[in-house]
């Protein structure tokens, strides 16, 4: 099976995807987490990349898509991946179109306002990137491995507008491009993890 998760910054792409990849033993693809890691690793994409990501603007459609080609030809990406972050403007979904015949495109729909709150609150894990809520815990430590959080630098209130511009600008029109070709299949971001869970699982019939 092959999947995009598709959604606004903060929808909980991330969160689903986690698990949909542990439920259906598929290979989970963020392309976020692939340049954070050039970024932590100091690699010349990952510096070439900070200042963007930092500023809450979108990396070149060119160096993204040669990052996800090279991961979606590995051996383990032949049983099927989920696509959290990718594509993220028309560009990216027809250079993906020309390779890869997709299953289903899942639009994880969520408000503005939600959005922000999600994001500004939101601490993650520096060694595993488990997430977390500043309004549902208070610790400054990980209760799976136990080491620190830290606030991503993209999650400050200013930045966080700015992802949510680019997105409406550069993201949104995939929704009407996936619907055209009959992909698209929306979900309610807005209910409990656990049930926007079980409706992503009914719309891909594996409930
Ligand atoms: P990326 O890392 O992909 O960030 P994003 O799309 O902005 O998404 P987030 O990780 O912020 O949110 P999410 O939807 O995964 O939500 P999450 O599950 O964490 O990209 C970062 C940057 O990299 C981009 O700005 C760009 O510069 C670059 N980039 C990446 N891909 C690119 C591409 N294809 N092209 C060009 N540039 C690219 O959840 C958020 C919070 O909400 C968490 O705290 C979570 O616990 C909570 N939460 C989740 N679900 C729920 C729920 N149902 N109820 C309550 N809380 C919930």
């Amino acid at each position: 099976m092959k999947i995009v998760l598709l959604g606004p910054p903060g929808a909980g792409k991330g969160t689903q995807a986690v698990r949909l990849a542990q439920k259906l033993g598929l290979v989970h693809l963020s392309t976020g987490d692939l340049f954070r890691a050039h970024i932590k690793n100091q690699t010349p994409l990952g510096r070439k990349v900070k200042g963007l990501m930092d500023a809450g603007q979108l990396v070149p459609d060119d160096v993204t898509w040669q990052l996800v080609a090279q991961r979606i030809a590995e051996d383990d990406c032949a049983g099927g991946y989920i696509l959290d972050g990718f594509p993220r403007t028309i560009r990216q979904a027809e250079l993906l179109g020309e390779q890869e015949t997709l299953d289903a495109v899942i639009d994880i729909e969520v408000d503005g306002d939600v959005l922000m709150h999600r994001l500004c609150g939101r601490r993650v894990c520096v060694a595993c990137g488990a997430p977390y809520h500043t309004s549902h815990y208070t610790g400054d430590t990980c209760t799976r491995c136990g080491a620190a959080l830290m606030q991503r630098d993209d999650d400050r209130p200013e930045t966080v507008k700015s992802r949510l511009a680019v997105y409406e600008a550069q993201t949104a029109p995939l929704i009407a491009y996936y619907r055209e070709r009959g992909l698209l299949r929306p979900v309610d971001g807005a209910q409990e993890t656990e049930n926007v869970f079980a409706e992503i699982l009914r719309l891909l019939g594996v409930a």
